[in-house]
Protein backbone atom coordinates (compact mmCIF):
# COMPACT_ATOMS: atom_id res chain seq x y z
CA UNK A 1 0.00 0.00 0.00
CA UNK A 2 1.39 3.63 -0.61
CA UNK A 3 2.38 5.52 2.21
CA UNK A 4 0.14 8.48 1.31
CA UNK A 5 1.38 10.35 4.94
CA UNK A 6 5.13 9.74 4.29
CA UNK A 7 5.44 12.79 2.87
CA UNK A 8 3.37 15.23 3.95
CA UNK A 9 5.96 17.69 6.41
CA UNK A 10 3.12 19.24 8.21
CA UNK A 11 5.72 20.66 10.49
CA UNK A 12 3.94 23.13 12.86
CA UNK A 13 5.42 26.37 14.16
CA UNK A 14 3.79 29.33 15.62
CA UNK A 15 6.67 31.67 16.03
CA UNK A 16 5.98 33.85 12.43
CA UNK A 17 2.47 32.52 11.18
CA UNK A 18 2.11 34.89 8.71
CA UNK A 19 5.88 34.22 6.85
CA UNK A 20 4.61 30.45 6.82
CA UNK A 21 3.23 29.22 3.30
CA UNK A 22 1.05 26.98 5.57
CA UNK A 23 -0.76 29.64 7.27
CA UNK A 24 -3.96 27.79 6.36
CA UNK A 25 -2.48 24.72 8.07
CA UNK A 26 -1.76 26.19 10.91
CA UNK A 27 -4.85 28.42 11.01
CA UNK A 28 -6.84 24.68 10.79
CA UNK A 29 -4.87 23.01 13.31
CA UNK A 30 -6.01 25.87 16.20
CA UNK A 31 -9.24 24.69 15.63
CA UNK A 32 -8.07 20.61 16.07
CA UNK A 33 -6.12 21.96 19.13
CA UNK A 34 -9.16 23.65 20.79
CA UNK A 35 -11.32 20.75 20.11
CA UNK A 36 -8.38 18.40 22.12
CA UNK A 37 -10.19 17.26 25.44
CA UNK A 38 -6.82 17.60 27.54
CA UNK A 39 -7.82 21.74 26.09
CA UNK A 40 -11.31 21.79 26.61
CA UNK A 41 -10.69 20.39 30.54
CA UNK A 42 -7.68 22.99 31.26
CA UNK A 43 -9.95 25.63 29.53
CA UNK A 44 -13.43 24.67 31.41
CA UNK A 45 -11.00 24.73 34.82
CA UNK A 46 -9.53 27.71 34.09
CA UNK A 47 -12.82 29.66 33.70
CA UNK A 48 -14.17 28.07 36.55
CA UNK A 49 -10.72 29.24 38.65
CA UNK A 50 -11.21 32.93 37.16
CA UNK A 51 -14.94 33.26 37.88
CA UNK A 52 -15.17 36.33 36.13
CA UNK A 53 -17.50 39.21 36.86
CA UNK A 54 -19.74 41.68 34.48
CA UNK A 55 -17.39 44.65 33.73
CA UNK A 56 -13.91 43.04 34.05
CA UNK A 57 -11.85 43.21 31.39
CA UNK A 58 -9.61 40.28 30.07
CA UNK A 59 -6.85 40.31 27.95
CA UNK A 60 -5.83 37.13 25.91
CA UNK A 61 -2.38 37.24 24.80
CA UNK A 62 -0.79 35.34 21.76
CA UNK A 63 -5.43 35.06 21.38
CA UNK A 64 -5.10 33.59 18.09
CA UNK A 65 -8.46 32.67 16.58
CA UNK A 66 -9.86 34.75 20.02
CA UNK A 67 -12.03 31.28 20.67
CA UNK A 68 -11.03 30.75 24.07
CA UNK A 69 -11.14 34.54 24.85
CA UNK A 70 -14.30 34.73 23.29
CA UNK A 71 -15.71 31.72 25.21
CA UNK A 72 -15.01 33.56 28.25
CA UNK A 73 -16.84 36.48 27.20
CA UNK A 74 -19.73 35.54 28.40
CA UNK A 75 -18.85 35.84 31.70
CA UNK A 76 -18.17 39.38 31.80
CA UNK A 77 -21.04 41.21 30.93
CA UNK A 78 -22.19 43.93 28.31
CA UNK A 79 -20.29 46.45 30.05
CA UNK A 80 -17.12 44.11 30.53
CA UNK A 81 -14.49 44.22 27.62
CA UNK A 82 -12.28 41.63 25.83
CA UNK A 83 -8.41 42.23 24.13
CA UNK A 84 -6.97 40.21 22.00
CA UNK A 85 -3.69 40.27 21.22
CA UNK A 86 -1.44 38.20 18.46
CA UNK A 87 1.80 38.47 16.61
CA UNK A 88 -0.11 37.19 13.33
CA UNK A 89 -2.67 39.19 11.25
CA UNK A 90 -3.36 36.44 9.50
CA UNK A 91 -4.75 34.85 13.29
CA UNK A 92 -6.29 38.43 14.19
CA UNK A 93 -8.10 38.44 10.62
CA UNK A 94 -9.91 35.00 12.16
CA UNK A 95 -10.76 36.45 15.44
CA UNK A 96 -12.41 39.32 14.24
CA UNK A 97 -14.54 36.85 11.90
CA UNK A 98 -15.24 34.70 15.34
CA UNK A 99 -16.09 38.15 17.26
CA UNK A 100 -19.67 38.76 15.48
CA UNK A 101 -22.19 38.51 18.25
CA UNK A 102 -20.02 38.59 21.17
CA UNK A 103 -22.06 40.04 24.17
CA UNK A 104 -19.53 42.48 25.43
CA UNK A 105 -16.94 44.84 23.92
CA UNK A 106 -14.07 43.02 21.49
CA UNK A 107 -10.89 44.10 20.71
CA UNK A 108 -8.36 42.35 18.49
CA UNK A 109 -5.12 43.48 17.25
CA UNK A 110 -2.05 42.57 16.13
CA UNK A 111 0.55 42.89 18.62
CA UNK A 112 3.77 41.69 20.26
CA UNK A 113 3.57 39.88 23.92
CA UNK A 114 6.98 40.51 24.37
CA UNK A 115 6.15 44.73 24.07
CA UNK A 116 1.75 44.78 24.84
CA UNK A 117 0.98 48.31 23.82
CA UNK A 118 -1.58 48.32 26.94
CA UNK A 119 -1.02 50.84 29.47
CA UNK A 120 0.01 49.64 32.98
CA UNK A 121 -2.94 48.05 35.24
CA UNK A 122 -5.29 47.68 32.66
CA UNK A 123 -6.69 44.42 32.78
CA UNK A 124 -8.69 42.68 35.63
CA UNK A 125 -7.30 39.28 34.28
CA UNK A 126 -4.22 38.78 31.48
CA UNK A 127 -4.54 35.02 30.21
CA UNK A 128 -2.43 33.15 27.78
CA UNK A 129 -2.40 29.75 26.15
CA UNK A 130 0.35 27.94 24.26
CA UNK A 131 1.93 31.31 23.01
CA UNK A 132 4.88 31.24 25.57
CA UNK A 133 6.31 28.14 23.97
CA UNK A 134 6.80 29.81 20.67
CA UNK A 135 8.47 33.45 22.00
CA UNK A 136 12.44 33.75 22.33
CA UNK A 137 11.75 35.07 26.01
CA UNK A 138 9.09 33.82 27.59
CA UNK A 139 9.53 35.57 30.90
CA UNK A 140 9.99 38.67 29.27
CA UNK A 141 5.90 38.33 28.34
CA UNK A 142 5.34 37.57 31.73
CA UNK A 143 6.91 40.07 32.99
CA UNK A 144 4.52 42.84 30.37
CA UNK A 145 1.29 40.45 31.53
CA UNK A 146 2.60 41.40 35.34
CA UNK A 147 2.76 44.86 33.89
CA UNK A 148 -0.51 45.22 32.39
CA UNK A 149 -2.84 43.25 35.04
CA UNK A 150 -4.20 45.26 38.12
CA UNK A 151 -3.25 44.81 41.67
CA UNK A 152 -5.33 41.79 42.90
CA UNK A 153 -5.81 40.99 39.27
CA UNK A 154 -4.96 37.44 38.28
CA UNK A 155 -2.63 36.02 35.59
CA UNK A 156 -3.31 32.73 33.71
CA UNK A 157 -1.57 30.69 31.58
CA UNK A 158 -1.68 27.32 30.05
CA UNK A 159 0.87 25.68 27.93
CA UNK A 160 1.88 22.55 26.77
CA UNK A 161 5.86 20.71 27.74
CA UNK A 162 6.72 18.31 24.95
CA UNK A 163 8.88 16.96 27.82
CA UNK A 164 6.42 14.86 28.16
CA UNK A 165 5.58 13.69 24.71
CA UNK A 166 5.19 9.84 24.60
CA UNK A 167 4.29 7.72 21.74
CA UNK A 168 3.86 3.95 21.99
CA UNK A 169 3.77 1.73 18.77
CA UNK A 170 5.21 -1.68 20.30
CA UNK A 171 8.53 -0.34 19.81
CA UNK A 172 10.79 0.31 22.57
CA UNK A 173 14.01 1.56 21.09
CA UNK A 174 11.66 4.35 18.77
CA UNK A 175 10.26 5.43 21.79
CA UNK A 176 13.37 6.24 23.57
CA UNK A 177 14.36 7.95 20.73
CA UNK A 178 11.82 10.34 20.49
CA UNK A 179 11.73 10.34 24.75
CA UNK A 180 15.53 11.81 24.45
CA UNK A 181 14.59 14.24 21.68
CA UNK A 182 11.62 16.07 22.87
CA UNK A 183 12.98 16.27 26.30
CA UNK A 184 16.09 18.68 25.11
CA UNK A 185 14.51 22.56 24.16
CA UNK A 186 16.03 23.38 21.07
CA UNK A 187 15.45 27.34 19.05
CA UNK A 188 12.14 27.66 21.53
CA UNK A 189 11.11 26.85 25.06
CA UNK A 190 9.27 23.78 24.54
CA UNK A 191 9.14 22.52 27.79
CA UNK A 192 8.01 25.43 29.69
CA UNK A 193 4.64 24.09 30.79
CA UNK A 194 5.96 22.43 34.08
CA UNK A 195 7.97 25.73 34.41
CA UNK A 196 4.73 28.20 34.59
CA UNK A 197 4.47 28.59 38.26
CA UNK A 198 8.11 29.02 38.19
CA UNK A 199 8.20 31.96 35.86
CA UNK A 200 5.09 33.37 37.55
CA UNK A 201 7.24 33.79 40.91
CA UNK A 202 9.97 34.43 39.56
CA UNK A 203 8.41 37.97 37.87
CA UNK A 204 6.87 38.82 41.23
CA UNK A 205 3.00 36.69 40.75
CA UNK A 206 1.56 34.09 43.52
CA UNK A 207 0.54 31.25 42.04
CA UNK A 208 -2.68 29.97 44.03
CA UNK A 209 -4.03 27.21 41.87
CA UNK A 210 -2.56 25.07 39.32
CA UNK A 211 -3.66 21.66 37.45
CA UNK A 212 -2.29 19.11 34.28
CA UNK A 213 -4.22 17.43 31.71
CA UNK A 214 -2.97 14.83 28.99
CA UNK A 215 -3.79 14.63 25.94
CA UNK A 216 -4.16 10.86 24.41
CA UNK A 217 -4.29 9.30 20.80
CA UNK A 218 -5.14 6.31 20.48
CA UNK A 219 -6.34 6.21 16.87
CA UNK A 220 -5.10 7.54 14.09
CA UNK A 221 -5.57 6.24 9.93
CA UNK A 222 -2.96 7.66 8.31
CA UNK A 223 -4.06 7.28 4.66
CA UNK A 224 -6.93 9.78 5.79
CA UNK A 225 -5.30 12.56 7.59
CA UNK A 226 -1.41 13.21 7.04
CA UNK A 227 -1.45 13.61 11.18
CA UNK A 228 -3.18 12.65 14.38
CA UNK A 229 -5.62 15.77 15.15
CA UNK A 230 -3.64 19.02 16.04
CA UNK A 231 -0.51 17.25 15.56
CA UNK A 232 2.71 17.03 13.20
CA UNK A 233 3.21 14.51 10.74
CA UNK A 234 5.51 11.90 11.95
CA UNK A 235 7.90 13.04 8.96
CA UNK A 236 8.25 16.05 10.74
CA UNK A 237 8.79 14.16 14.02
CA UNK A 238 11.66 12.12 12.02
CA UNK A 239 12.90 15.37 10.45
CA UNK A 240 13.29 16.78 14.51
CA UNK A 241 15.09 13.94 15.70
CA UNK A 242 17.36 13.61 12.39
CA UNK A 243 18.33 17.16 13.52
CA UNK A 244 18.53 16.41 16.93
CA UNK A 245 20.86 13.68 16.48
CA UNK A 246 18.31 11.19 17.56
CA UNK A 247 18.12 9.60 14.43
CA UNK A 248 20.43 8.58 11.42
CA UNK A 249 19.27 10.28 8.55
CA UNK A 250 19.29 6.59 6.81
CA UNK A 251 16.46 5.42 9.17
CA UNK A 252 14.04 8.02 8.69
CA UNK A 253 11.70 5.90 6.25
CA UNK A 254 11.97 3.35 8.48
CA UNK A 255 11.11 5.10 11.79
CA UNK A 256 7.92 6.93 9.77
CA UNK A 257 6.53 3.49 7.73
CA UNK A 258 6.91 1.60 11.37
CA UNK A 259 4.56 4.41 13.41
CA UNK A 260 2.47 4.37 9.98
CA UNK A 261 2.03 0.59 9.76
CA UNK A 262 1.63 0.56 13.19
CA UNK A 263 -1.45 3.24 13.72
CA UNK A 264 -3.05 1.22 10.50
CA UNK A 265 -2.92 -1.47 12.41
CA UNK A 266 -4.12 0.23 15.69
CA UNK A 267 -0.99 0.32 17.71
CA UNK A 268 -0.44 3.25 18.26
CA UNK A 269 -0.95 5.71 21.00
CA UNK A 270 0.35 9.24 21.66
CA UNK A 271 0.49 11.28 24.90
CA UNK A 272 1.14 14.90 25.81
CA UNK A 273 0.74 16.62 29.19
CA UNK A 274 -0.32 20.50 29.14
CA UNK A 275 -0.25 22.41 32.37
CA UNK A 276 -2.37 25.43 33.71
CA UNK A 277 -1.32 27.89 36.53
CA UNK A 278 -3.49 30.86 37.68
CA UNK A 279 -1.80 33.40 39.58
CA UNK A 280 -2.37 36.22 41.87
CA UNK A 281 -0.96 39.50 41.49
CA UNK A 282 -1.02 40.66 45.08
CA UNK A 283 -2.03 44.38 46.27
CA UNK A 284 1.25 46.47 47.68
CA UNK A 285 4.02 43.79 45.40
CA UNK A 286 6.36 45.70 43.66
CA UNK A 287 4.52 47.03 40.33
CA UNK A 288 6.33 44.82 38.89
CA UNK A 289 9.67 42.56 39.37
CA UNK A 290 11.52 43.00 36.35
CA UNK A 291 14.83 40.70 35.48
CA UNK A 292 17.02 43.68 35.22
CA UNK A 293 16.25 44.77 38.03
C1 LIG B 1 -0.30 27.64 19.26
S1 LIG B 1 -1.03 29.19 18.92
C2 LIG B 1 -2.17 29.35 20.31
C3 LIG B 1 -3.29 30.32 20.02
C4 LIG B 1 -4.35 30.45 21.11
N1 LIG B 1 -3.77 30.99 22.33
C5 LIG B 1 -5.00 29.14 21.39
O1 LIG B 1 -4.69 28.53 22.42
O2 LIG B 1 -5.83 28.68 20.60
C6 LIG B 1 0.26 30.34 19.37
C7 LIG B 1 -0.10 31.76 19.04
O3 LIG B 1 0.90 32.62 19.55
C8 LIG B 1 1.10 33.66 18.61
N2 LIG B 1 2.40 34.30 18.83
C9 LIG B 1 3.63 33.82 18.54
N3 LIG B 1 4.57 34.71 18.88
C10 LIG B 1 3.92 35.80 19.39
C11 LIG B 1 4.34 37.04 19.92
N4 LIG B 1 5.65 37.38 20.01
N5 LIG B 1 3.41 37.90 20.36
C12 LIG B 1 2.09 37.59 20.28
N6 LIG B 1 1.63 36.43 19.79
C13 LIG B 1 2.54 35.53 19.36
C14 LIG B 1 0.98 32.97 17.28
O4 LIG B 1 0.74 33.87 16.21
C15 LIG B 1 -0.19 32.02 17.55
O5 LIG B 1 -1.42 32.58 17.23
Amino acid sequence: MPDVAADETRALGYGQVDDRPDVGTLIATMDDTADWQATRHLRDWERSRLSLRPGQCLLDVGCGLGDAALSLAEDLGARGEVVGVDASAAMIAGARGRAEGAKCRVRFAVGNALALAEPTGRFDVVRSERCLQWLTDPEAAVVEMARVVRPGGLVSLLDTDWSTFAIDVGDVELSRRVRDALRVERRRPSNIGSRLADVLRAVGLRPVAQTTATQTWDAWNPDESPAPDGCFSMSSLADDLVESGHLPAGDRGRFVSTIHTAARERRFSMALTMFAVVAVADRGRDRYRSRTE
